[in-house]
C-alpha cells in the first residue's frame, strides 16, 4: 500500500497535540511528528519531512508567528496550515505573512481538515506544475493583464471568460480586477452584482489590518471579482503604486490575477501593465487594430516593458474578417500567441452574462479559453476529436514559432460548435 501523506503537528500545548493526533487517522492521512515551539520545532519538522505542517496559532503568538516563519524558511515548499479559536483577522494575517497557506477554525473536525488537507496538496501539485517549467505564470500568483489599443476588440470578452475558464478548467483560485477606468463592465459580462468595488479594497489597504479581499464579489464558479467603480470619476482618488500594491497583495492570495483594462494608456492601464508577469495584447484582424498595436507596442516598449511578457492573441470579432495570421504577424513583428475565433455564441453569453464555457462548453470559444487556461497553467490539454475547422485554429495555439500561411482560413466563419 501507498505511504499516507504524513501531516506534522506543531503547538504549544501537548494536550492540544495529543487531541489532534487522535483525529489525523479519520482524515486518511498520517501522523509524521509532533513538537512544541521554536528550534525544537524546525529541527523535528526538517528530520520528519511531512507533506503538510498543521500549527496552532494561540498565545505565546508572537513566537508561533516566529516559529512559523523559521519552519516556511527551512522547509519554503512544504504548505502550512493553521488553525486558532478566533478569527481574529489581524492574527491571521501576521501567520500569512509569516508563510502559513491556510487558516482553519478550531475547534477542528475531522472532516474539515480531510477537505483542507487534500485542497492544500492539490494547490501544492499545481504549484509543482508551474514550477516543472512548463507553464508561463511562475511558483507564485501570476498578474496577467489583459492590454489592447481600443476598445470593442473584446478585451473584456477574454478577461471574463478566461478568468472563469481558469477556476473551471484549470482549478487555479482566480480573481478578476476591473481595471477599465472608462466604463468598466466586467462583473456585468458574468451577470455579477457589485456591493463594494475595487475604490473599497484600496481604501483597506490603507488601513492597518485590513483586507483587500472584503472588496471583492464572487461569480457562481468561485471566480473573486474586484469590480470597477460605477462612477469613472472615482479613478481619479486612485493613485498608481497604491492600485499596484493592490495587484500584488492579491497576487499572494490568488493564482493568478486577471486584469481588463480599458483601450487607453491611461496611468491605471499603464500600472496594470508594469504590474504584469503576462501580457495577453489583444488585436483583431483589421488594419486599424493592427496599426493601433504597432503604435502602442512602441509607447509601452519605451516605458519598459519588455517583449518577453507580451502574448499576442488574434480575436477574430467579425465574421467578415479575411483571416491571414502569417500577415499580422509581420506587420507586428511577433508571433501570434493565441486565436479566439469568431463565434457568434459568444457574443450572445455576453449578452445574457453567462460564460460561455459554461453555456456552450463545447463551442470553438470556449475551448479555446478552456485551452489557453491550461497552456498558461503548464497543464496538459483535454483530448477531443479535432474537426477541420478546430485543427486549422489549434494546430497553430501556443505555438511561437513563426507559422506558415494559412490561406485556407480566409474568411471562412468558425465556431458555432462545428466540430462539436
Ligand atoms: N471572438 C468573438 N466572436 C464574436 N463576438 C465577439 C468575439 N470577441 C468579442 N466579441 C463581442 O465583441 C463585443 C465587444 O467586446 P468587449 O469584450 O466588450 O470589448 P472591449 O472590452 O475590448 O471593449 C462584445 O459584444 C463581444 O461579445
Ligand atoms: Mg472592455
Amino acid at each position: 500500500m501507498a505511504k499516507l501523506p504524513g501531516i506534522f503537528i506543531v503547538d504549544p500545548d501537548p494536550d492540544a497535540r495529543y487531541q489532534i493526533q487522535q483525529l489525523i487517522p479519520q482524515t486518511g492521512f498520517a501522523v509524521s511528528g509532533q513538537s512544541g515551539l521554536g528550534t525544537e520545532a524546525v529541527a523535528q519538522v526538517t528530520e520528519a519531512g511531512p507533506d503538510i505542517i498543521l500549527c496552532g496559532l494561540k498565545e505565546p503568538v508572537a513566537r508561533v508567528v516566529q516559529t512559523i516563519e523559521s519552519i516556511a524558511y527551512a522547509l519554503p515548499e512544504t504548505p502550512i496550515i493553521v488553525y486558532a479559536d478566533t478569527a481574529d483577522l489581524d492574527i491571521i494575517r501576521k501567520a500569512m505573512l509569516a508563510g502559513a497557506r491556510n487558516f482553519l477554525e478550531s475547534p477542528l473536525q475531522p472532516d474539515q481538515l480531510k477537505r483542507a488537507f487534500s485542497a492544500t496538496l492539490e494547490a501544492e501539485e499545481r504549484r509543482h506544475l508551474r514550477q516543472a517549467n512548463n507553464s508561463i505564470l511562475g511558483p507564485h500568483g501570476a498578474i496577467i493583464t489583459v492590454f489592447g489599443a481600443k476598445g470593442g476588440i473584446g478585451k473584456t470578452t477574454l478577461a471574463a471568460n478566461l478568468a472563469v475558464a481558469f477556476v473551471r478548467q484549470a482549478g487555479q483560485s482566480c480573481v478578476l480586477v476591473d481595471a477599465d477606468d472608462s466604463f468598466g463592465d466586467a462583473a456585468a459580462t458574468l451577470a455579477v452584482t457589485p456591493e463594494q468595488t475595487l475604490i473599497d479594497g484600496l481604501r483597506e489597504l490603507d488601513n492597518e489590518g485590513g483586507d483587500v479581499r472584503s472588496c471583492l464579489s464572487y461569480h457562481n464558479s468561485g471566480l473573486a471579482i474586484a469590480s470597477a467603480p460605477e462612477d469613472p470619476l472615482q479613478w481619479r482618488q486612485v493613485k498608481a503604486n497604491r492600485f499596484q500594491e493592490m495587484l500584488h497583495q492579491l497576487a499572494r492570495q490568488f493564482d493568478v490575477v486577471l486584469v481588463d483594462t480599458a483601450g487607453t494608456l491611461g496611468e491605471v492601464t499603464q500600472a496594470a501593465l508594469e504590474a504584469a508577469s503576462l501580457v495577453l495584447w489583444l488585436t483583431t484582424p483589421d488594419y486599424a487594430s493592427v496599426r493601433d498595436s504597432l503604435q502602442a507596442l512602441r509607447a509601452v516598449r519605451s516605458l519598459g516593458l519588455a517583449d518577453d511578457r507580451i502574448r499576442f492573441v488574434l480575436n477574430v470579432t467579425s465574421p467578415e474578417f479575411a483571416v491571414n495570421p502569417a500577415t499580422i504577424e509581420d506587420a507586428i513583428g511577433m508571433p501570434l500567441f493565441w486565436t479566439i475565433s469568431y463565434d457568434r455564441l459568444l457574443r450572445q453569453s455576453g449578452l445574457l452574462g453567462q460564460a460561455i464555457v459554461d453555456a456552450h462548453p463545447n463551442s470553438a470559444a470556449a475551448r479555446q479559453f478552456s485551452d489557453l487556461s491550461r497552456v498558461l497553467s503548464g497543464l496538459p490539454l483535454v483530448p477531443r476529436k479535432a474537426g477541420l475547422l478546430s485543427r486549422v485554429f489549434s494546430s497553430r495555439n501556443g505555438k511561437a514559432e513563426k507559422p506558415e500561411k494559412l490561406e485556407e482560413t480566409k474568411g471562412i466563419e468558425v465556431g458555432e460548435e462545428a466540430s462539436a
